[in-house]
């Protein structure tokens, strides 16, 4: 039995997952520019942003209507822009510096900010972007999300009181069991609310929390199992070896 309100498209390798995962944030874009003018993402860190960099650059002939896309981030680490770690920092030198979007349409979270400010501060900028919706809960045209093998999706990590956030559209974390401790997150009906939630997971050391969300979810879910959207089912962009049956210690007798 599947959970529905997941669901899993697998993939040979990288390049098969990247531009499939491009082509289906340009057809996003194009829906959102046709039916709101604007094209509003959220990325990740990790590899879900690295794989849809490299599914545009894989098709460059791919129109993605770059001038409409306003990009925010499903989380960030509270650390300067030019520092490694830096989520925004990664998305500019992967990506964004080499696409046509216009500078003032991208919205970093202030990484230098001690995290409860910094939070403060990318909600409010978050709150002008979305004003116009009269919306309680913003409403993002995709957010782009990976999974860690702890089950953690953007900044959200399993035990963390910031799952049961139901006021703040952004979120201070500290002491991040992935490192850098402090970040910044938006918070999960913010990502529920969101019209797609697109999954990134790739590698064998992925496969056992891949198959955790693929059953009926029960007993104490999993961040990334909290995701549930109220448009529709999210969709996981995975490889071969994340689909894999992980095999269990047990069956080693
Ligand atoms: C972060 C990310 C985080 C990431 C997962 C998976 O800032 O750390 O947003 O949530 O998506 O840890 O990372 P990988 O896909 O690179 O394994």
């Amino acid at each position: 039995m599947n959970n529905p309100a997941h669901q899993f498209h697998v993939f040979h390798g990288p390049t098969e997952l990247s531009q499939a995962l491009a082509q289906r944030v340009a057809s996003a874009a194009a829906t959102a520019v046709q039916e709101r003018g604007w094209f509003r993402i959220a990325l990740s860190g990790g590899s879900a942003m690295l794989r849809l960099a490299a599914g545009f650059r894989l098709l460059p002939e791919l129109n993605a209507y770059w001038g409409a896309w306003r990009v925010y981030w499903a989380d960030e680490r509270c650390v300067a822009a030019d520092d490694p770690n830096s989520n925004y920092g990664a998305a500019r030198a992967e990506f964004l510096d080499d696409v046509p979007i216009p500078a003032d349409q991208i919205f970093p979270v202030d990484g230098t900010l001690p995290p409860e400010e910094a939070a403060r501060a990318y909600e409010a900028a978050l709150r002008r972007e979305f004003a116009a919706d009269g919306d309680a809960w913003p409403r993002f045209d995709v957010i782009l999300l990976g999974v860690g093998g702890d089950g953690h999706t953007a900044s959200l990590f399993p035990g963390n009181p910031v799952l049961t956030e139901m006021v703040h559209w952004a979120a201070p974390v500290w002491q991040s069991p992935k490192p850098p401790p402090t970040r910044v997150t938006l918070t999960l009906p913010v990502l529920n609310h969101a019209r797609q939630a697109l999954f990134v997971a790739m590698g064998r050391d992925k496969a056992r929390v891949v198959q955790k969300v693929r059953a009926v979810a029960n007993g104490d879910l999993l961040p990334a199992q909290r995701v549930h959207l109220t448009a529709g089912p999210c969709e996981w962009f995975i490889d071969e070896q994340a689909a894999e049956q992980p095999t269990s210690e047990s069956h080693h007798e």
